[in-house]
């Protein structure tokens, strides 16, 4: 008996006795609850932030756009309409529900796929429940000579950008 407690408390070399093990047990504990402690720390006091893409778009150049034509851009949800009175953007949300509508050039016609709202390129509802026109959205030059579109501001409708 003594001899299997000096044993346990003279460890040969490479070995650990049972109170070094513990003790590192018991650092390794501590350092994971400060690591995880850290971590909601850092979480906690991080700003809560939604971070979205700006609402300015940068279509390119006008001359890219030919007479007549309705341009959609997906990503951005909004059509580029170039007629003989100029330019002009749309938001292409349909004001029922949301949906994204699409251009239909045999029919002349911006369609909802919804629930059938239609609407003209000027964004004048013709048809369905859509209860508004499509928005008219703020349309300019940049300095570049690029046509640029801000998704977040609505401008009253016959606002033609003439370049
Ligand atoms: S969402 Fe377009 S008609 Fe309903």
């Amino acid at each position: 008996m003594a001899e299997s407690k000096r044993l346990e408390s003279t460890p040969a070399s490479g070995e650990i006795n049972r109170r070094a093990f513990f003790a590192k047990i018991g650092l390794g504990s501590l350092a994971i609850a400060a690591a995880g402690t850290a971590g909601f720390a850092y979480q906690y006091l991080s700003p809560n932030v939604l971070y979205e893409p700006s609402p300015i778009v940068n279509l390119g150049k006008p001359e890219d756009f030919a007479l007549d034509s309705v341009t959609m851009d997906p990503n951005a949800a909004i059509y580029l309409v170039h007629i003989a009175e100029g330019f002009f953007a749309l938001s292409a949300i349909c004001t029922h529900l949301g949906c994204l509508t699409a251009w239909n050039q045999e029919l002349g016609m911006i369609k909802c796929p919804c629930h059938g709202s239609e609407f003209t390129r000027t964004g004048v509802k013709i048809a369905g429940p859509a209860p508004k026109p499509l928005p008219w959205l703020k349309t300019w030059v940049s300095d570049e000579g690029e046509l640029m579109v801000d998704r977040s501001t609505d401008i009253h409708p016959l606002q033609f950008l003439r370049i």
